[in-house]
């Protein structure tokens, strides 16, 4: 354990910790290969555990307008959601970097739409290395639909 509920493993260990871990790597792995990273040459892929177990996968896909770009991650889920899933269990994604590359700012708060519960793995294509979390780990005190809800029910302060 290396402190906030993130731990360093192996893709055995991942595939002892969750059973479909081997099927969506091999999706992630795929996905990777679909990238279109023209611009940062940074190919992502991801794979979706959807609540139903079915598996979506998603790629990064750039934009010659920078900010138009989406993460692998947040287009496996929106494909996952396209798909008719309602709840998400895990999210696999794979990087080119010896060290795996943990989720971007916004897909941790894409991500932790569906609750803290949903587990990450952080794979790499370059080595057998592979972190976890929960999302509530990476992402504490993440903004949610409860912190809307709050402000709907507060006294009108004008
Ligand atoms: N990228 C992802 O797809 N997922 C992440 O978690 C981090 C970054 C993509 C976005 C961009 O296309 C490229 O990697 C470089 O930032």
């Amino acid at each position: 354990m290396m402190g906030s509920g993130v731990e360093l493993i192996d893709r055995a260990e991942a595939a002892a910790r969750l059973p479909q871990f081997g099927a969506l790597l091999t999706m992630a792995l795929a996905a990777q290969g679909h990238a279109r990273a023209p611009y940062s040459r940074f190919e992502v892929g991801a794979a979706i555990l959807g609540g139903s177990g079915a598996a979506f996968p998603g790629c990064n896909v750039e934009s010659a307008s920078y900010g138009a770009t989406i993460c692998a991650e947040r287009a496996a889920v929106v494909g996952a959601v396209a798909g008719g899933e309602t709840t998400i269990r895990a999210c696999v994604v794979v990087t080119p970097t010896a060290e795996p590359s943990s989720p971007c700012g916004i897909c941790r708060q894409f991500l932790a739409e569906f609750g803290r519960d949903v587990l990450v793995f952080a794979a790499s294509s370059l080595s057998d290395s592979v972190y976890v979390a929960r999302i509530g780990d990476l992402l504490p005190l993440s903004f949610e639909s409860r912190n809307l809800a709050d402000a709907a029910s507060a006294p009108d302060a004008s």
